[in-house]
């Protein structure tokens, strides 16, 4: 499923923008050089790009050809050793071409399982994703006249370096043809298995399977009685009950929702029947119903067309028993594909046993039969409940940290965020910092009054960092709406090594709120570091 690769593009312009930036700060060159290293990048961009690709699922042939180009461009920009590398890209247009034959053949790789396929284009990517550092390192990108008079004089290393480029490069490709043969055998038996009846090939079903997907129940949550009270109520009361829970980044809906899933009213109700599908990363209805079957343990073939894959899941919705899915920020792909989420979610809401619960920052929603009395747009939790939350992450509070949530007009991220800071510094000097950088940050940030508070409490946390890194980090987990798998870390750590330690930056970043760790209840192995989305979309502004 690729939906949110477009937008990650984007941002990992951004991103790469970022390290470039920081490369350059490391070195000494230019302090002031941001938007000159946004030039400089291209190669970084590409790289990311493959990155995303990989660890986002999406399509592999696709990022592996735009890295491939980006070699070439490299290639073809190095002046000081012709011979190898017209060699090199000889190289590198074979393997391109021998995987868009591969892709006109066999174009299901795309978006299919994990197997040997996709590691040798995983391993095929990495390839050439290192040749791109190594000619990187060589600075042979670079537009800057002193750096490429160097390289005139570093042609022994640089001849070497495009030789080893060669070398992997061939390797890689070897090892995929090989793959590529290899895998044949197995898809002709894939084929054989499809045009079995799906009973007839079907193992049997672990517990596990049976058990739609969710997160785990917020580890704070105080307040809210009246918000969560009146949610169950309606969906005790209204079978099968549309439930919108409304309100800015932040302000604790997607708790209040989790909240309301795992309470024992909705578990009486629904049993293992509950869902939770974040849509932060979904851009239009298709991926909206394969994130849905997903959820609800329906297995639709990539190649299904979307109205099919449509119709398999509301089938599958009205025969299951009944059950309730939750929509996590449904704004996002509402923004993107407004009708036809519409439409979707009007099916949703026709369906006689599936119970609807929908969080969206936008205040105007679908034009669905919402259950009534709808609730409220959600608010700041109350003075106590910020408290409550101070303490449990600060063990106690004074009256400093009474100032501080006044603040943030008891935000809960807000809230979370500056007790976050006070385990490290006396809540007095974080008042005080507050007073003297909040004028300053509400200039610099224009926006409404309330989200301005919160975009001062994570400006505070990212000033206190004093980890520049760690930012830079944070930039780029902030370009993964579904946030980075612990494999994807390790491919991260692996990349960067010379630039960053990742997993360290991400400790911080924890240890700051900035960045948590997604459980998944229902697969207890995923663990998944995330940003919230309110802080991605800081970053991203
Ligand atoms: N009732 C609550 N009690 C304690 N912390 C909360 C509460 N509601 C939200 N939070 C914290 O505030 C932050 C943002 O909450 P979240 O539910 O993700 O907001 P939203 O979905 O509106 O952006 C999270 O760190 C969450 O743990
Ligand atoms: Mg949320």
């Amino acid at each position: 499923m690729s939906p949110s690769y477009e937008t990650d593009a984007v941002g990992l312009g951004r991103a790469s923008a970022t390290i470039a930036a920081a490369h350059t700060r490391r070195t000494g060159t230019d302090k002031h050089a941001f938007e000159n290293a946004k030039a400089a990048a291209g190669i970084a961009l590409e790289a990311l790009n493959l990155v995303a690709a990989l660890g986002e699922n999406v399509p592999y042939l696709g990022a592996i050809a735009t890295a491939l180009t980006a070699f070439k461009r490299v290639m073809d920009e190095v002046d000081a050793c012709k011979e190898g590398c017209r060699a090199a890209m000889k190289d590198a247009e074979a393997f391109e071409n021998l995987l868009y034959e591969f892709q006109a053949e066999w174009g299901y790789v795309e978006s299919n399982g994990k197997d040997a396929l996709h590691q040798a284009f995983r391993d095929a990517g990495n390839s050439v994703l290192a040749c791109l550092y190594a000619l990187q390192s060589a600075k042979v990108d670079s537009q800057r006249w002193r750096d490429r008079l160097k390289l005139v004089f570093k042609r022994d290393e640089l001849q070497a370096t495009t030789r080893e480029c060669r070398l992997r490069m061939k390797i890689a490709k070897e090892r995929f043809s090989m793959t590529v043969a290899m895998d044949t055998n197995r898809l002709v038996h894939r084929i054989h298995r499809h045009l079995q009846p799906v009973g007839a090939v079907r193992g049997p079903t672990s517990t596990l399977e049976t058990s739609w997907r969710r997160r785990a129940a917020p580890a704070m949550f105080f307040g809210r009685e009246a918000e969560v009270d009146q949610a169950i109520d309606l969906i005790s009361h209204q079978h099968p009950a549309r439930v919108a829970i409304l309100g800015s980044g932040g302000i604790g809906k997607t708790s209040i929702a989790l909240s309301v899933l795992h309470h024992p009213g909705v578990l009486a109700l629904y049993g293992d029947r509950r869902c939770f599908v974040s849509c932060e990363a979904i851009a239009s209805a298709d991926g909206l119903i394969r994130a849905l079957s997903e959820a609800t343990n329906l297995n639709v073939e990539s190649d299904t067309s979307a109205e099919s894959a449509r119709h398999r899941l509301l089938s599958h919705l009205t025969a299951s028993e009944a059950g309730v899915i939750c929509l996590d920020n449904m704004e996002t792909p509402w923004n993107t594909d407004m009708v036809a989420i519409e439409g979707l979610l009007a099916d949703l809401a026709s369906l006689p046993s599936t119970a609807l619960i929908v969080t969206s920052r936008v205040m105007d929603t679908p034009l669905i039969e919402w259950s009534t009395p709808a609730l409220e747009p959600i608010m700041p939790f109350s003075v106590k409940a910020a408290l409550q939350t101070w303490d449990v992450i600060c063990k106690r509070h004074d009256h400093h940290a009474v100032k501080l949530v006044n603040a943030v007009e008891c935000v809960p991220l807000a809230v979370v965020l500056l007790a976050r800071l006070a385990r490290f510094e006396p809540a007095r000097d974080i008042w005080r910092r507050w007073e003297k950088d909040h004028t300053d940050l509400i200039h610099l940030h224009d926006v409404g009054h309330r989200l301005n508070n919160l975009a001062v409490s994570i400006e505070l946390s990212l000033r206190a960092l004093h980890d520049q890194d760690a930012v830079d980090i944070l930039s780029i987990l902030s370009i993964f709406p579904y946030g980075l798998k612990e494999d994807d870390i390790s491919r991260f750590e692996d990349i960067l090594e010379h630039r960053y330690s990742v997993r360290r930056a991400i400790a911080t970043l924890q240890r700051y709120s900035l960045a948590y760790i997604d459980d998944h209840e229902w697969y207890l192995d995923v663990r998944v570091v995330r940003v919230l989305s309110p802080i991605r979309h800081h970053i991203s502004q």
